[in-house]
């Protein structure tokens, strides 16, 4: 096994293959625009490249995997068959940033096998807006597969561009982007977005259910290999049988940087919806009882703080209720938050004695208001697996359609959160959860491949640095909002929890009730935006459940809650319109016959013209601007903003400016005859 380890190794780093020639077979782009080559070079190993525009963008790479018992899975191959295929057709899918989609691609399959009987089918499909590639294995005779190493490649051929993205990890994603030149990546997770060659590009995966995540390892400055998560033995993937078809490997490529944003790749690679009927799945919005926590002047667990007691409930849903907010969340409501941080065993059909379940449910479905429940595992994923059903049959039966669950922990047995063992896990409990009618907004989770597409109750998740960030670490700085769209929300919703309006804490600091307990010594933790930013990022952070994360009591009075009421999570189309990684983005939703923009930037001051094209002509519209105050600036002056409305149509343009750190929101309701 080591030998063959070794010898695996060794293949991994010839990522520079010589090939007779590259051109043996080649399918292009509907567009024409990007091409693919494969071929097999002198060890008969599949090899592929891929040139935009008649020039190269990734130099002839590797394919292949090897095993612990040495099958040649990477070598020796023949081509037997070479099939070619196009789709081109439209879809719609019960909620997303579009709900109805185009899937245009052409596909090359090609068939491959060598003397062992290996049969390799790749699959190869292009689109104008990127490509995507999977191997198809069936390996005779075997019982069993254990997968000690992935040699996908991608070997760019240029080097010298910018890039965005986090440092692989196993655990978690929860850590800072890096804006740095490309050639100086030594790992990345993905999505992994970066500028050559005129293009903007992103390598990241669509449809992982049953693998472990791919990371990037660099060879050399500008190429990568896949490493994927490991088992605690170190095997990397293990599959009853010979037969095992892997994720899809993608690379979406633009010629400007919001065209990531505004492609659909990923959903168009996974499979199509599995579930009986959608009908009952809906983008609310929610509040909840979870900043507080944070904050540390509630408690999760049952006690002088306790935040998730029946009375606090009520007044949530009434909250909810008065406010057009279609549900509410409630932390720390069930046995098992004593010992936070250790080894978890939480109940979850056991609330603690304050938290009548009953009435609040009784009174939620009164009022109208939906409830979005909450798992915590602590990681403890045995523990959780084991009361699955009875978790999920209990909310079902209290009229609860969906569940927040959050893996804050270390796994037991060795395993990381992001290897198979683990991606096994998260999909059963989405396909449990859809058994039971829920929804899942998984926080600490795998990351997001488009599965939402296959399981529409996969709603959101979080996946990255979220606000809580805020309230007990040096925070978020000004340009992580505008690096999460072109990187983290390439793959898709994101449950990040904008809309903090008390920025520096006031209240939470003159709290009696608060303690150290989860505060970092607070002079230093605040939101680092100003006020406009948290409104723009309701907009802008896309996730069909979207919270509006404060305490209520902060929104209570507050002119510019307006916006959150007058929002729709539920939106039927969207485009991104102007923006750069890392410095800004625009972006502009419709929800109906309702608009809605939200435009942020970094530490810099910015303007921008925004062309309101997007509108429906010949109708007139009242803009409701959400703007930074002229002398409102993210460090000095967060809450400074201001409220103007104006009378827009298609034809109109209005200037968007930005204070340093800051943002703007608009909402464009239709004017209708009797108005
Ligand atoms: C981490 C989640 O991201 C956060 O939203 C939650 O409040 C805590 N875990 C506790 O479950
Ligand atoms: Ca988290």
């Amino acid at each position: 096994m080591k030998l063959l380890t070794s010898f695996c190794l060794i293949l991994s780093t010839m990522w520079m293959v010589s090939c007779s020639s590259l051109s043996d077979t080649r399918v292009t782009s509907p567009d024409g625009r990007i091409s693919l080559s494969f071929t097999l070079d002198e060890q008969a190993a599949p090899v592929y490249q891929v040139d935009v525009e008649e020039h190269p963008f990734l130099l002839p790479s590797r394919l292949g995997f090897c095993d612990a018992e040495g099958h040649p899975l990477s070598q020796g191959f023949q081509v037997r068959d070479v099939d070619f295929s196009s789709v081109d057709e439209n879809w719609t899918q019960p909620w997303g940033e579009n709900k109805e989609l185009r899937n245009c691609y052409n596909e090359m399959a090609v068939t491959l096998d060598n003397e062992a009987g290996i049969r390799l089918l790749l699959r190869f499909r292009l689109f104008d807006d990127g490509l995507g590639f999977r191997y198809e294995y069936d390996v005779p005779g075997v019982d069993s597969l254990l997968l000690t190493d992935e040699l996908t490649t991608f070997a760019l051929a240029a080097a010298d561009g910018p890039s965005w993205s986090i440092p692989a990890h196993y655990d978690t994603y929860e850590l800072l982007y890096r804006s740095m030149p490309l050639a100086e990546v030594e790992t990345a997770n993905t999505p992994m977005t970066f500028q050559v060659a005129g293009q903007y590009a992103s390598i990241h995966e669509a449809a992982l259910t049953d693998f472990p995540e791919m990371t990037l390892q660099r060879v050399t400055p500008g190429c990568f290999k896949a490493e994927l998560a490991p088992w605690p033995d170190g095997i990397k993937a293990r599959f009853a049988g010979g037969h095992f078809v892997t994720p899809w490997r993608t690379v979406q490529l633009a010629e400007e940087a919001v065209g990531l944003i505004n492609s659909s790749l990923l959903l168009n690679l996974n499979e199509p919806c599995v579930l009986p009927s959608a009908d009952w799945i809906r983008p609310m919005k929610y509040v909840g009882i979870w900043w507080g926590m944070h904050l540390g002047i509630e408690g999760w667990a049952m006690g002088d703080r306790h935040g998730a007691t029946t009375a606090n409930a009520l007044r949530h849903i009434d909250f909810a209720a008065a406010n057009q907010i279609e549900a509410v969340m409630f932390e720390g409501w069930n046995q098992g938050w004593e010992n936070w941080g250790g080894n978890q065993v939480f109940d979850y059909t056991q609330p603690y004695e304050d938290f009548d379940m009953e009435k609040i449910a009784a009174y939620a479905a009164e009022k109208g208001v939906q409830i979005i429940g909450h798992h915590e595992t602590g990681g403890n994923i045995f523990n959780y697996e084991r009361q699955l059903d009875k978790a999920f049959g209990w909310y079902a039966a209290h009229g609860i359609h969906s569940v927040k669950t959050g893996y804050a922990g270390g796994l037991p047995q060795g395993h990381n959160h992001h290897g198979q063992f683990n991606v096994r896990h998260y999909r059963k409990v989405v396909q449990k959860a859809a058994e039971y009618r829920l929804t899942i907004d998984a926080h600490e989770p795998i990351k997001d491949t488009g599965i939402r597409r296959t399981y529409p109750n996969m709603m959101t998740r979080e996946g990255a640095r979220g606000m809580e960030w805020n309230a007990w670490s040096e925070g978020n700085p000004p340009s992580h909002h505008v690096l999460l769209p072109f990187t983290r929300l390439l793959a898709g919703p994101m449950d990040y929890t904008p809309g903090i309006f008390d920025i520096l804490y006031e209240r939470a600091k003159k709290s009696p009730l608060r303690k150290q307990w989860n505060m970092r010594d607070s002079k230093d933790c605040r939101v680092n935006t100003t006020l406009a930013k948290q409104i723009a990022l309701w907009v802008i952070l896309y996730s069909p459940l979207q919270m509006a994360s404060d305490l209520i009591e902060n929104y209570e009075g507050h002119p510019a809650f307006q916006f959150f009421r007058d929002f729709d999570a539920d939106c039927d189309w969207s485009k991104a319109v102007a923006g750069e990684p890392g410095e800004y983005v625009a972006i502009v939703r419709r929800a109906g016959e309702k608009y809605f923009f939200g435009a942020a930037t970094n530490e810099e001051a910015r303007s921008m013209a925004l062309k309101l094209d997007f509108l429906q002509p010949g109708q007139t519209y009242r803009a409701v601007v959400y703007a930074d105050a002229p002398d409102a600036d993210w460090e000095t002056n967060p809450t400074a903003y201001v409220i103007r409305e104006q009378s827009v149509t298609s034809n109109d343009s209005l200037d968007i400016r930005m204070a340093r750190g800051g943002g703007q929101a608009i909402t464009f309701l239709p004017v209708t005859g009797t108005e």
